[in-house]
């Protein structure tokens, strides 16, 4: 009789914080030891590899409805396919609320269609509606649930919030113990300039970047945090495109505020000139905040090395390139402003960051695990259920051959979009097999899962997100039904 199902052997463990040579143990789903000369009735080979915790990737859209009924093409059941050949266990996506409707009866619905994933998850509830009983009634139920993070907008129609909703949603997270995390672009300022183009017969893809230049993130991100630091919420500001608006994070955090900053793998290598290829080509790279320059992606390496920035999501958006639905909604015709915004990337994002980042020097591999698996699983309240290799935890794993060279094709992916940005891409790093509860569920590409196998993750309170109790003049606004 063997101590564990399976046993991975002969790898490199990487954790957060350390690296050394030791056999994983696993039983009934959860890592039991971590030691060496540990005997299984299944062993899986790691001999020159990584053995590292599961990806958990807490910023990623899939099946998410949109209005008039339809859901993105990226469905619960294939973005999971694409998420264990990449060699990401755990996702959070979105539950988004349609204006003038609640978040409780679209909640259930993410609830059923999820019913299908083969990767553990959890929601994000968007709020983009403010009223008094979404508010008052329904945010405190959803957080009760065990949703504890809200999305807001603070562009995009007609998703966006205008201040006084924004403060009144950062208020209602203060109240239920919620985290709020933000998009960060001014409205206005993208409206605005994005006339200006159009009017100026300025309409194609690359354009896109155009209407919203790096002010126009840096001035929303300011603002959010200003607002959030006089509710005295914790945020987290999403997709963070560059070192400039990282700057106002790094203000932030200096000065003792809980703020933290995600950026996402498409900034390290996809740049404002992709948009620029010649017909509808530049809509495939098309996402917000924009990708900025070659220079930018030396300078948000900077910032994750001084940990401003300590999460690396993938944003996946689930729009197809071709056929009606994805990128050509609105036709191949159309200007830039009805283009849908987002790119595909979860099975990329592994791959991509522990090339650019580990192989090429930029970062260690421990540094990689806290990026794309510890600090988001931390930030989100599934530490140490997720995120770690250690005694007692979910076996959620990913062997990564660090030395194994792949050229990106969308084949690779193993998506429901028919696409990938990083077509072409070389890499050095490969996830070549994935652990989820336990089970070998990808080996040499080859994903074997069954579709349900996904859990629900309930996040209840964590000390993490707790407000820190300074307030303007002692006065407590939130406390107030307004
Ligand atoms: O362009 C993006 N990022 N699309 C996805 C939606 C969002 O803003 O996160
Ligand atoms: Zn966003
Ligand atoms: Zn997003």
């Amino acid at each position: 009789m063997s101590d564990f199902d399976l046993v991975v052997r002969g790898g490199t463990v990487v954790t957060a914080a350390d690296m050394f040579r030791a056999d994983v143990g696993i039983r009934g789903g959860r890592i039991a030891a971590v030691g060496e000369a540990l005997d299984g009735a299944e062993t899986l080979d790691a001999g020159g590899m990584l053995v590292m915790p599961g990806g958990v990737d807490t910023h990623c859209h899939i099946e998410q409805l949109q209005p008039g009924g339809l859901a993105d093409e990226e469905t619960f059941e294939t973005g999971s396919v694409s998420c264990l050949a990449g060699g990401t266990t755990t996702v959070i996506t979105f539950s988004t609320q349609f204006k003038g409707h609640g978040i409780r009866d679209t909640l259930a619905e993410y609830h059923r269609r999820a019913r299908k994933a083969m990767v553990d998850y959890s929601f994000h509830q968007i709020i983009t509606d403010a009223s008094d009983d979404v508010i008052f009634n329904q945010i405190p139920e959803v957080v009760a649930s065990g949703v504890r993070s809200l999305k807001v907008f603070l562009t995009y129609d007609p998703l966006h919030l205008d201040d006084r909703s924004y403060l009144r949603v950062l208020a209602a997270a203060r109240r239920t113990g919620a985290f709020v995390t933000v998009h960060c672009e001014n409205y206005e300022a993208i409206g605005w300039r994005s006339a200006a183009l159009l009017a100026a017969g300025n309409t194609g893809p690359k354009y896109h970047a155009w209407s919203r230049p790096r002010i126009i993130e840096r001035e929303a991100t300011h603002r959010a945090i200003a607002l959030a630091e006089l509710v005295d919420q914790p945020i987290q500001v999403f997709h963070v495109s560059c070192a400039e608006v990282a700057e106002e994070i790094a203000r932030a955090q200096a000065r003792g505020l809980k703020v933290w900053g995600e950026t996402c793998t498409q900034y390290f290598v996809l740049t404002q000139q992709h948009m620029d290829r010649p017909g509808f080509e530049g809509a495939k790279f098309m996402c917000s905040p924009s990708p900025r320059g070659e220079e930018d992606h030396a300078r948000l390496w900077d910032v994750i090395r001084r940990g401003t920035l300590d999460i690396v999501s993938s944003d996946h958006s689930g729009w197809c390139y071709g056929g009606p639905r994805g990128k050509r909604v609105h036709g191949d015709n159309v200007p830039f402003t009805q283009i849908p915004n987002g790119v595909p990337g979860l099975a990329a994002r592994l791959p991509v960051m522990f090339s650019e980042g580990v192989s090429k020097g930029r970062i260690d591999p421990t540094l990689f695990v806290r990026l794309t698996a510890t600090n988001p699983a931390k930030l989100f309240g599934l530490y140490p259920q997720k995120g770690t290799i250690a005694p007692g935890t979910d076996a959620d794993l990913v062997i990564m051959d660090p030395k194994k060279r792949v050229t990106i094709t969308n084949a690779h992916m193993q998506q429901g979009i028919d696409y990938t940005p990083y077509e072409g891409l070389d890499v050095t790093g490969w996830p070549v097999a994935t652990v989820k509860g336990g089970r070998v569920v990808m080996r040499d590409g080859k994903v074997q899962a069954e579709p349900g196998t996904g859990r629900f993750l309930p996040r209840g309170p964590y000390d993490m997100i707790k407000p820190l109790g300074v307030l303007a003049d002692g006065f407590d606004a939130a406390a107030q039904l307004v």
